[in-house]
């Protein structure tokens, strides 16, 4: 089962990262740097991403295409719809078709927060997952990244706890406490009533 390659909502498109392009790469390299320092805090990747060849291999390459075609994962950049500029991105991943779950990751640029977009891509891409078949999404976040609780909050996914000390975070040098939130298909069917 795959999800839509192009996914439109209100005020912005999602667009599946499944066809890599040196091009692409470049944008997207070029974004993710401009925000950087905003996003090594809370993301592991940016300190392993120091090119476009980089993002090209090992991000649209070995992770976007490759869970795509194997179906357990998608990923898409976010642009305004009348745009090519990249926003962002969100994807869905670590997807079970035997358990129907997935998890939901995302980030902005820095001059793409604070107008709701991530909230749009989150909503669009949920109902696209659950369409197809997913009954239950997860977000994680650092307890720390409040921004990113409250994109969960505001989406209507539940907090169903704290995991204590379950991962490393290389950039605070310490184990951080990661929040689960959670959403099912019967939360998403009664918001759509
Ligand atoms: C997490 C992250 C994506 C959140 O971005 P964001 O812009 O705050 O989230 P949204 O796009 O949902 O925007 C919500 C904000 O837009 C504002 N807003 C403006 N217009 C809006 C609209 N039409 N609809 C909804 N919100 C709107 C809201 O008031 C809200 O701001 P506030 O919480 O300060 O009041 C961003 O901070 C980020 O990329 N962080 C770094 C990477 C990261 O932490 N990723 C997550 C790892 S778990």
């Amino acid at each position: 089962m795959k999800l839509p390659e192009q996914i439109e909502a209100k005020r912005i498109m999602l667009k599946g990262l499944n066809k890599p392009s040196f091009q692409l790469a470049q944008n997207l390299y070029d974004v993710a740097d401009q925000s950087r320092e905003q996003l090594r805090v809370w993301l592991p990747w940016p300190d392993k991403t120091h090119s476009a060849e980089d993002e090209y291999t090992h991000y649209l390459v070995e992770w976007c295409q490759a869970h795509w075609e194997a179906e357990v994962g998608f990923a898409y950049a976010i642009t305004k719809k009348d745009s090519e500029q990249i926003l962002g991105c969100v994807d869905i991943c670590h997807i079970s078709w035997t358990d129907k779950s997935g998890e939901i990751g995302y980030w902005l640029a820095n001059t793409a927060v604070g107008h709701g977009y991530m909230q749009e891509a989150v909503h669009a891409l949920e109902s696209e997952a659950f369409k197809a078949g997913i009954n239950r999404i997860i977000i994680k976040n650092d307890t720390r990244n409040l921004r990113s609780a409250h994109v969960s909050e505001r989406c209507g996914y539940a907090l169903e706890g704290v995991m204590r000390q379950d991962a490393w975070d290389e950039y605070h040098g310490r184990l951080r406490d990661t929040n689960i939130w959670a959403k099912l298909r019967s939360d998403w069917e009664k918001e759509h009533e």
